[in-house]
């Protein structure tokens, strides 16, 4: 066997913001109600970021948590990635000012935007720092506060999403190019932009000169995500050299426990295998799968040497699959 570098994650973490909006707190908003919100999406509440709280200081809480996990400190870090869709200022990446936050040395920073496939989206780029030995301690962070992308009078959209971050610190270590070794193992990205019309935000710097709010025909979305998603699982599965059915913990993005279901049911995976955290997080878009993945690493599901298969879709539409062992 020959010797590869793999880039493994070393450290997770996650960060929400502390106030919470329960879906009683919505039916004061918008025609809406508990028993709908449960029963259509899973979600029982939320977290809002709190004014003055952007995304670059839950991804810099994060990332401390990450680094922290790791025994890494923001002296190590040498590629920040951001994976947002709502990013504090056009220009520049979040990135750059979590790097100014977390007081990280000059290094490589940018942001990925690929909405709610963004964190695989930039998994598989910093992968592409990591396992060429051009970074040696990697943030890749899901940062999101989509609570200011919502039109608070569309009960379709508001009730859906959350704010939140979650980050892992990805280091490049010496494996034997076999699924034993700990790292990423493999891939599947897609995009479809003529679906483009199904999840977007309706302005841009460019088009309005506003920021815009989110715009969602949620049915026709829900429609894809269940096919697009379990083709993707499939075929990252099939670009590491595993089998489905090895997977230890699927940790998907967190639109609606329907969808988590429903994609369970086509691989042929147990519900209990899927990590959940839709209920108290909502879709915390880019922020949704470290989230989750740091859930489960702290209450002690997800483990070392685990093999683990993260999956999401979103806007573009975009979505992906990672196949990694842990
Ligand atoms: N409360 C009460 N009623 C509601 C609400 C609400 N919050 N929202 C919609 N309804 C009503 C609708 O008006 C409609 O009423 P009508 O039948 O009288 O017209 C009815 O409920 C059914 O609406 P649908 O949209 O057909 O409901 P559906 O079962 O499809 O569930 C949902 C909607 C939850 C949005 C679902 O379609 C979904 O999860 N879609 C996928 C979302 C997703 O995966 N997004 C991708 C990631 S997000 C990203 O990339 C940023």
């Amino acid at each position: 066997m020959s010797s590869v570098l793999r880039s493994a994650v070393t450290g997770v973490g996650g960060f929400l913001p502390p106030t919470v909006v329960t879906n009683a707190d919505l039916e004061k908003i918008v025609d809406t109600n508990d028993a709908w919100i449960t029963e259509r999406t899973g979600i029982r509440s939320r977290r809002r970021a709190d004014e003055g709280q952007f995304t670059s200081d839950l991804a810099a809480e994060a990332a401390k948590r990450a680094l922290a996990a790791a025994g890494r400190a923001a002296g190590d870090v040498d590629l920040i990635i951001v994976a947002t869709t709502t990013p504090d200022l056009t220009f520049p990446a979040t990135a750059v000012i979590v790097q100014r936050k977390l007081g990280a040395p000059v290094g490589i920073a940018f942001d990925v935007q690929a909405v709610c496939s963004g964190f695989v989206y930039a998994l598989s780029v910093a992968d592409g720092f990591v396992a060429r030995g051009l970074a040696k301690c990697a943030l890749v962070i899901g940062a999101e506060t989509m609570s200011r992308l919502m039109d608070w009078t569309d009960r379709g959209t508001c009730v859906l999403f959350g704010d939140g971050a979650g980050a892992v610190v990805l280091e490049p270590v010496a494996g034997q190019g076999t699924t034993a070794d700990r790292g990423l193992l493999g891939f599947a990205l897609r995009a479809d932009g003529t679906k483009q019309d199904l999840l977007y935000v309706d302005g841009g710097p460019s088009s309005t000169g506003t920021v815009g709010k989110l715009r969602m025909q949620g049915n026709h979305v829900f429609k894809h995500a269940v096919i697009n998603i379990a083709e993707a699982v499939e075929a990252a599965a099939e670009a590491a050299g595993i089998a489905v059915a090895d997977v230890d913990w699927f940790i998907p993005h967190q639109a609606n426990q329907r969808i988590l279901a429903g994609v369970a049911h086509r691989l042929g995976v147990s519900e209990d295998r899927v990590v959940s955290t839709i209920a108290d997080h909502a879709n915390t878009s880019a922020a949704s799968i470290p989230l989750a993945l740091s859930k489960a690493v702290e209450d002690g599901r997800v483990k070392p040497g685990q093999l683990l298969l993260m999956e999401a879709m979103g806007g573009g539409l975009t979505w992906g699959a990672c196949a990694l062992r842990l």
